[in-house]
């Protein structure tokens, strides 16, 4: 697989991941102002998801930052550049 194709992979898994923490996110808040379910979930539940969803999250993060490095470190240098 090139390049490309690990970026692009990497990528939209860690979108999906991100949309999976926004929406337990979201759960959490509105279990703790209302007190209700969040789609059938309680609060301890979305802990539970939230658990394993956040160092996932963390780790494609580390993973994505170290094969962007060096697109980014030529973006640093195009910024400070005099
Ligand atoms: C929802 C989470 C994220 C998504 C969906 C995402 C997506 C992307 C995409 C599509 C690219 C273009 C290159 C590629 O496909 O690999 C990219 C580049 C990059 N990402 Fe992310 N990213 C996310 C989070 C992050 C985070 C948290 C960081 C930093 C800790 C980060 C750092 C970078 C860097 C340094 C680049 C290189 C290009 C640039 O500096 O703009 N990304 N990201």
């Amino acid at each position: 697989m090139n390049m490309v194709k690990v970026r692009a992979v990497l990528s939209t898994t860690l979108l999906a991941v991100f949309i999976g923490v926004l929406f337990v996110t979201v759960g959490v808040f509105y279990t703790t102002k209302t007190g209700h379910p969040f789609f059938g979930m309680t609060k301890p539940q979305l802990f539970k998801i939230r658990n394993v969803l956040g160092p996932l999250m963390n780790a494609l993060i580390i993973v994505h930052l170290t094969i962007n490095w060096g697109m980014y470190t030529r973006e640093l240098k195009v910024l400070f550049r005099r």
